[in-house]
């Protein structure tokens, strides 16, 4: 950075002073260090002055600075300044040092040298810089001088001006500070030159803010200077920092204080703030910022204050600087990898904003550019900022307004026409509904620049004002003409250049140069340009031959006309370029298009319709001549641009499916448009009424559910709009006979290459509705589904960031019961980005906001589609269960299944072996391949498709496979079988085709390529016996007897097959993965399994993970590391525990017995653990980079436990060492485990002082393992929080010395004070025969928790009163009678008790003291686990029983009894997803007073008597909540749903009652026993009061133990 040295600055340069609070003191120019220097010796004297900046500035300024200081204050004359001295102090850049601690340090500094209260501070840098340095002088002797030399855009703009001065706590932002104005800030533009790009673009951010709450004008400016802001053209750069600093400074000197002006300053800080809070310190204050801008003025235009033509606006200005708009942009997430602003963690990082009012968020509301709602923030609603910030949006069925008449957006095509004509139109038009683009921006502003016409907005940005040059004074503009890359405008500007005034010519200015971004520059315009150099206009290629820049030189002349011939196969927007002009020509133009085929003559008649309105005929000599006589363009009054014909049809589409009437206003029968036929040519046969003017068009549609279906379509003519036509189709069903309700839309094949693949997405997401549709090869074809029936898509629509889809399915939205999310709510931007509002405020359909948490990094990938949606291929031997597991997961992930085998035979019409016969193998290898290409050509999203077991025998086909996993993300799983037991199982499949070969050998030559196809694996196992220490075999079946004889058990293993199988496929789709939230658990504990072969300690998997989140298995620990066998180990682990995995291969240099030189086997079995799809995998970063990196490339779903193991015992927690193992396992992992060695209980102080200090450093919430090893790291093991392995009793070994097991653990907090004691009781009337305290007395016990729960009988619920108010009291059961009764007692209770209206559980929480507000130290909040156990015990039967058909939209139930637990028992049914509860009572008036206190939506109704007959949709659910010895009579109708219903008996006393007998020995029904509930809603309790999972069988065991006796 010599340069900057060596620069010899102007003795005395200009500066531009800004006042503020009465006084010029800021001060800006370019080369101010002399001047500086000079002004602050003589108005500032002091003895000291001290500079402090950041280390990154020092070496560029300081020495130079200091030389500057010495010069002039000795060669000065005034004052004192020759005993002045410099000194100067550097502290690390970054927002970590806005600290207390390095506040400490420069005061201590400061003390050092002798530092009085004349001393003089000068703050050079960036913002930190000056709030740091700032608040020292503030505070220092009770304050100093100082001085702000601004370093970095934003300082300059915003932190240097206004006195705010603060330092960061732990707890927050600018916590602690002062009001210290400085006596002078020093802008000296030349620091700019050094600053980071990305710092740059940051404080423009600021830049943009400010111009956008103060002056329109400002904002014009930075539009249209993008580029000469970035060159950094001096004045220009000037004039911008100077508005800014002169706004703010204005404002400060009105409102020193923030009173409330001040505020204004804080525009798109609100939630910027929050977004920064979450994502620093990955993305910087001003990117935050300016994506808080866009959220805060969409709020404003949901509100109604600002349109979106401004919203666009303050869009497309941030992102021309590079700025990011939007937090899934790919720069951000770039930049913050997995962090993810949630919108509650917004929302709850809003909480703590200094502007709130009550608990009510303030934010500044723009009316327009430069313009505020008030002269301060508005109070805006919790609600409108959810839905806005929520990246998806629920759409209820709602009725819309019945008569709506509304304008929709212009077409782009019209709007640009339009604006040439009016420009060179006689007088004034006004244009309504022009569309607000970067296009029409674009051109808009090339007309001005021209001269061609004025312009002026009204009503708003609703109407443009044209004021029409009638083609006069069009002159050379003063500089080039930039055009984006907007084609139509290049195309339709250029002509219009032709018409320039020579007389305009200048020295200076000889010629028009249109110029675009680089993509234009590679646009062809040759055509038009060599017709109108033909035609002798003079005309240059500045750069590429044939396309933009142009140089076009005024002539004499101007357009000549006459003759012209023109090449219209390429473009038409060649052809009515010339026309529009043609009437300005010096001659009669007669226009001959050549070149053959004349493509999109609709566009050419549009331009010819548009100059016809304006005054202008054109005569159509022959089909491809035109003539055009001259003329002058007369301007009507007004013009309204017809509305964009797609766009239209969402609006009417929604009239037509909820029967309401609506009427567009600027479109109708004269529209040229293809899509405007939609009205007439489909929603009129769909039953609608359709009333067209030639400018509107009105549908009314008919009642709801009568649509009519259509049984070809073809809608070549208006592609776009065969999306909005089969939202429609879908529920078409006027017809009685199903088959009659069949819409087939055809001719509209081009719509697979658009956005995405339209046909296959409709059809996709259709089918989550439950409508049946299929592809057609040119259209498709869709089955309609009577609305009441529409199943409610549990994972919202898709988008496919398709514009077209999110609009079409929010029509279907309207009436889809359930609420239809629309997974991509930001994706409408494309087209119309004020949709959503626009469907709530003008259509009056209600909307929510929705959170459906972060997207998978597949997500995101730019491929159509992605591993959620894309289909799901599995391969495989023959025999493996490729189908049977296919279906299953078919079912589970509700998508459509395809065996290929069949497939084929469907297809070809034969079977495979008479093919093989036939054709021979190697034909019908290739037939398969080419099978295999098609399906996933169209049947590549939302299927299971289950090949053909040697479909990896040809080298095409594994091309296939693998291009699909590598390029389109797809999921291929390798179904893994042993081999004997597939050779035993194939002996009885005599009906495909035979090898020649043995499945052993057969599987031998593939298995290779199995591997490289695939990029999961999943091992059913189902025979590998399990024995039992004495070497009894106590669970799986050996493989003799794997046949017809004993289905059932082969069914019980299939289920338990079929059951690990799902986890699986939850896992690898992201849907449920499985990961522990380690942010909310407090404690998290692993087990490590050591056994040399887990199968004996399967038994008692239970009992040694009992309290544990997750289990480790240690590979290296292992027999024997083949893949086989770690493949069947890991699979029987699972088979018997629902915990995470934690996959560990741990090498002898860590600690393991993996040996330290065979890293490729390692990362062998890493890669496998990945296909596996095991949540958690450890990673030794003392690997080498290249491979490490390498690997984490395809972790998809598992996380990266990153981890270093100190075996030297040398490492000290305070050195330098472990800093850099940080460094490295934060870079690779998701979670960082550092294992030190302690030799004497000090060490563990250190560690813990060491993650203190690193999280905060880092302001990371990423989890940390951190623990000694040895026993004097005992103390590390008590006190860690994540993950902290554990051993227990019965393990063989100890994985690590020094571990301790749960109960260890908690006794030593205990001691430690950490887990103080705590009482639990049962409240109720009579309780004597609970079960409850030996329940949870036993979990205590177990984890050595220092608890212990007792009864406590009562006559009146008040006696509790003395006993929960005890400060020892930890929570209670609450049973009959006082599940009501006891709410008053309570503080809080859950959103659950508040519907179901009873609470069974109390939880004494201990309140935060940080962060309550209240002088509470705890509450009383009461929650309700009844549901949950009800929930519980159903979802486990269904999903043990591979039989159970599936409970969902289709089910209904049935709640005998209408007391307090039939409540608990309604709302466990609801969130089962079931839409229709039948109630039974006895009294009948009971429970229709019941079903009264429950939403409509929960579909309950009573019935008089249990044999009411069920006919349509008998109950497969009966839940009974009254006591055993009721009497009453369980007629067979109500056991009419068939085999596997499900029947809860609520009664556990006694435990088989006369209902469970009934369902389960007559009707083949599935029981749950009341005691089955009971445990289950008491192990939701037990989780509720201690954090941990329940230790389920242990606690079973001991109360069944009690109950049997
Ligand atoms: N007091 C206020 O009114 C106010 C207003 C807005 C922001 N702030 C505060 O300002 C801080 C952010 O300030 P910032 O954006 O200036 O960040 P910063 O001070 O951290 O500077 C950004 C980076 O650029 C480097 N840098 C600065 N000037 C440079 C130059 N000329 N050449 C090369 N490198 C240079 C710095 O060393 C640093 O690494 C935040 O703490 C924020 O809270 C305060
Ligand atoms: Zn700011």
């Amino acid at each position: 950075m010599g340069s900057i040295e060596e620069q010899i600055p102007p003795p005395d340069p200009d500066v531009v002073k800004v006042s503020i609070l009465g006084s010029e003191s800021i001060i800006l120019g370019f080369h101010l260090t002399d001047y500086m220097l000079r002004e602050i010796i003589r108005e500032i004297p002091s003895p000291t002055y001290v500079l402090i900046t950041d280390e990154n500035l020092a070496p560029i300024y300081l020495s130079r600075i200091i030389t500057r200081f010495s010069t002039i204050a000795t060669e000065s004359s005034f004052g004192n300044a020759t005993s002045s001295r410099l000194i100067t102090y550097t502290i690390p850049p970054g927002e970590q040092s806005k600290s207390r601690a390095i506040k400490a340090q420069i005061e201590d500094f400061l003390f050092d040298q002798a530092c009085t209260r004349d001393t003089c501070i000068l703050a050079m840098g960036g913002g930190v810089i000056g709030d740091l340095v700032g608040f020292v002088a503030a505070t220092f002797m009770r304050g100093v001088p100082y001085v702000q030399i601004p370093t970095t855009l934003l300082a300059m703009v915003d932190s240097s001006i206004g006195g705010k001065t603060a330092i960061d706590l732990t707890y927050g932002k600018n916590l602690i500070g002062a009001f210290w104005q400085p006596k002078k800030i020093y802008i000296d533009l030349c620091f700019l030159k050094t600053l980071p790009e990305r710092e740059f673009i940051a404080g423009m951010a600021e830049v943009i803010k400010t111009a956008a709450i103060s002056s329109e004008k400002d904002f014009v400016n930075l539009e249209n200077g993008v580029k000469a802001i970035r060159e950094a053209s001096q004045s220009m750069l000037l004039s911008v920092i100077l508005a800014s600093a002169q706004f703010k400074a204005n404002i400060v000197t009105n409102d020193e204080r923030e009173g409330g002006l001040r505020g204004l300053l804080n525009f798109g800080h609100t939630i910027g703030h929050a977004i920064e809070a979450i994502l620093t310190p990955e993305m910087l204050h001003g990117e935050c910022v300016s994506i808080g801008i866009v959220k805060e003025v969409e709020i404003a235009r949901n509100l109604g204050y600002l349109n979106q033509v401004a919203v666009g606006r303050l869009m497309r200005c941030l992102q021309s600087y590079g700025l990011p708009v939007s937090l899934d942009e790919k720069k951000v997430t770039d930049l913050v990898g997995n962090k993810y602003c949630s919108v509650d963690g917004l929302m709850e990082a809003m909480k703590y904003d200094k502007k709130n009012q009550g608990d009510k968020k303030k934010m500044v509301m723009l009316t327009s550019i430069g313009k505020t709602l008030e002269q301060k923030a508005t109070a805006v609603s919790d609600e409108i900022i959810r839905k806005v910030l929520s990246p998806a949006i629920k759409v209820i069925p709602s009725t819309p307004i019945p008569n709506v008449a509304m304008s929709t957006l212009g077409s782009k095509s019209i709007s640009n026409r339009a604006l040439i004509l009016a420009a060179l139109g006689e007088g004034t038009c006004r244009l309504k509904g022009l569309l607000h683009s970067d296009d029409t921006q674009v051109m808009l502003t090339a007309l001005q620049k021209l001269g061609a016409a004025q312009f002026e907005w009204e009503d708003n940005g609703d109407t443009l004002v044209v004021i029409g040059g009638g083609g006069e004074g069009i002159k050379v503009p003063d500089s080039e003409i930039y055009l984006g890359n907007a084609g139509t405008a290049s195309r339709f500007v250029t002509t219009v250049c032709t018409l320039v005034d020579h007389k305009s010519v200048t020295e200076t200015k000889t010629a028009t140069i249109l110029t675009g971004n680089d993509r234009m520059k590679l646009r062809p315009i040759a055509p038009l340009v060599t017709t109108l150099l033909e035609n002798g206009s003079e005309i240059r290629y500045l750069e590429k031959e044939g396309s933009l820049p142009l140089e076009i030189k005024p002539s004499v002349g101007r357009f000549q006309g006459g003759s012209i011939n023109l090449t219209a196969s390429v473009s038409s927007q060649y052809v009515s370029s010339i026309l529009m002009c043609a009437p300005h020509a010096s001659q009669t133009v007669t226009l001959t298009l050549t070149g053959g085929q004349v493509i999109s003559q609709q566009y050419i008649d549009m331009t010819i319709t548009m100059m016809n309105s304006f005054g202008i005929q054109i005569d159509r000599l022959e089909s491809n001549v035109y003539r055009i006589q001259r003329g002058r363009y007369k301007n009507p009054e007004v013009y309204i641009i017809e509305s964009d014909a797609s766009s239209a049809t969402y609006p009417l589409a929604i009239a037509a499916i909820t029967g309401t009437t609506c009427t567009i206003t600027n479109i109708g029968s004269n529209s040229l448009q293809g899509d405007s036929a939609f009205a007439v040519k489909v929603l009129a046969p769909m039953g609608c009424k359709v009333t067209q003017t030639s400018i509107s068009t009105t549908v009314k549609g008919p009642p709801i559910g009568t649509l009519q279906s259509l049984p070809e379509i073809d809608m070549e003519s208006m592609t776009d709009a065969f999306l909005t036509a089969s939202v429609l189709a879908a529920v078409a069903t006027k017809n009685t006979k199903a088959d009659d309700n069949i819409t087939r839309i055809v001719g509209i094949a081009n719509q697979r290459v658009k956005e995405c693949n339209r046909i296959a997405a409709m059809v996709h997401e259709l089918s989550k509705f439950g409508v049946e549709a299929f592809e057609l090869p040119d259209g498709l074809e869709i089955h309609g589904k009577p609305i009441q029936s529409l199943k409610t898509p549990i994972e919202g629509v898709k988008c496919y960031d398709d514009h077209r889809i999110a609009m079409s399915f929010s029509v279907l939205g309207c009436v889809a019961p359930g609420g239809t999310i629309i997974r991509e709510k930001k994706c409408v931007e494309k087209t119309w980005p004020s949709w959503w509002d626009a469907l709530e405020k003008e259509l009056g359909v209600k909307l929510q906001g929705v959170d459906l948490g972060p997207s998978t990094e597949q997500d995101h990938n730019e491929s159509n589609g992605n591993n959620k949606e894309s289909s799901i291929l599995f391969i495989g031997i023959r025999g493996a269960g490729k189908t049977t597991l296919g279906k299953a997961a078919a079912k589970a992930l509700n998508r459509q299944f395809i065996d290929m085998d069949h497939h084929f035979e469907t297809t070809f019409k034969i079977t495979l072996t008479e093919y093989v016969e036939k054709e021979g193998w190697e034909a019908f290898r290739a037939k398969e391949t080419e099978l295999l290409s098609s399906l996933l050509k169209n049947n590549g999203f939302g299927y299971i498709i289950s090949c053909g077991g040697g479909i990896i025998e040809t080298e095409n086909s594994r091309e296939i496979l693998q291009k699909y996993i590598n390029e389109k993300n797809g999921i291929v799983v390798h179904l893994v079988r042993d081999v004997d037991e597939v050779e035993n199982f194939l002996e009885q499949d005599k009906t495909r085709p035979v090898y020649g070969e043995t499945v052993r050998d057969a599987w031998k030559r593939r298995e290779k390529w199995y591997q490289q196809c695939s990029n999961y694996e999943f091992v059913a196992v189902t025979k590998t016996a399990v024995v039992n220490q004495n070497g009894q075999v106590i669970d799986g079946i050996s493989i003799n007897n794997i046949n017809n004889d004993n289905q059932e058990d082969f069914d019980a293993e299939w289920a338990k097959v079929t059951r690990d199988f799902c986890r699986f496929l939850n896992f690898i789709t992201g849907r449920e993965t499985n990961h522990v939230d380690l942010n909310k658990i407090e404690k998290t504990y692993f087990i490590s399994l050591t056994f040399p072969d887990i199968r004996p300690a399967l038994p008692e998997i239970e009992v040694l993970t009992n309290g544990a989140d997750a289990i480790e298995i240690r590979i290296d620990l292992l027999s024997s590391s083949s893949i086989i066998h770690v493949g069947q180990q890991l699979a029987l682990l699972r088979r018997y525990s629902e915990l995470p995995i934690i996959f560990t291969v741990r090498s002898i240099g860590q600690g393991g017995k993996f040996s330290n030189n065979a890293e490729d086997e390692m990362f062998k079995l890493l890669q496998y653990a990945i296909k596996w799809g095991c949540e958690y995998i450890d990673l030794e970063i003392t690997s080498s980079s290249q491979k490490i990196e390498k690997f984490l490339r395809s972790k998809a779903n598992s996380k990266i436990i990153a981890s270093w193991h100190d075996l030297s015992g040398n490492t000290k927690w305070n050195g330098s060492d472990i800093k850099e193992k940080f460094r490295i396992a934060n870079k690779y992992g998701d979670i960082i485990k550092i294992i030190g060695t302690a030799s004497s209980i000090s060490d563990n102080f250190q560690l813990m002082e060491f993650i203190r200090f690193y999280e905060q450093q880092n302001n990371q919430k990423k989890p940390i393992i951190a623990i000694n090893m040895g026993t004097k790291g005992q103390l590390s093991r008590i006190l860690n929080k994540v993950f902290t392995p554990v051993t227990h009793p019965a393990l063989p070994t100890k994985a690590a010395p020094g571990q301790l097991s749960i109960a260890e653990i908690h006794k030593g907090l205990h001691l430690i004070g950490l887990l103080p004691k705590r009482k639990f009781y049962v409240f109720g009337k009579p309780i004597t025969h609970s079960p409850s305290p030996t329940l949870h007395n036993a979990g205590f016990e177990a984890f050595g928790i220092p608890y212990h729960y007792s009864l406590f009988e009562s006559e009146n619920i008040a006696d509790v009163k003395p006993i929960i108010e005890d400060s020892e009291f930890g929570g209670a059961s609450v049973t009959i009678p006082y599940k009501i009764d006891v709410i008053p007692f309570l503080d809080e209770t859950s959103e659950h008790v508040k519907i179901i209206g009873a609470v069974n559980t109390i939880i004494a929480k201990e309140l935060d003291k940080d962060t309550s507000t209240s002088t509470k130290k705890r509450i009383l909040y009461g929650e309700n686990t009844d549901w949950l156990g009800i929930l519980g015990c159903i979802k486990k039967i269904s999903v043990n029983n591979i039989n159970t058909p599936p409970i969902g939209s289709e089910s209904s139930a049935l709640i005998i009894g209408a007391g307090g637990t039939s409540r608990a028992a309604i709302y466990a049914l609801h969130k089962l997803g079931i839409p229709k509860i039948y109630l039974y009572n006895r009294t009948h008036k009971r429970a229709t007073e019941l079903i009264l206190q429950f939403p409509s939506s929960y579909g309950l109704t009573t019935i008089q008597s249990l044999s009411d007959s069920f006919q349509t949709t008998p109950p497969q659910i009966i839940v009974s909540t009254i006591p055993a010895d009721n009497n009453l009579e369980f007629p067979d109708e109500i056991f009419a749903f068939g085999k596997h219903g499900i029947v809860v008996e609520m009664a556990y006393k006694p435990r088989r009652t006369q209902l469970l007998e009934k369902a389960e020995r007559e009707h083949g029904w599935m029981g749950v026993e009341g005691i089955q509930v009971l445990l289950e809603q008491g192990f939701w309790q037990f989780e509720l009061w201690t954090g941990r999972k329940a230790p389920r069988n242990l606690m079973t065991q001991k109360v069944l133990e009690k109950y049997q006796s």
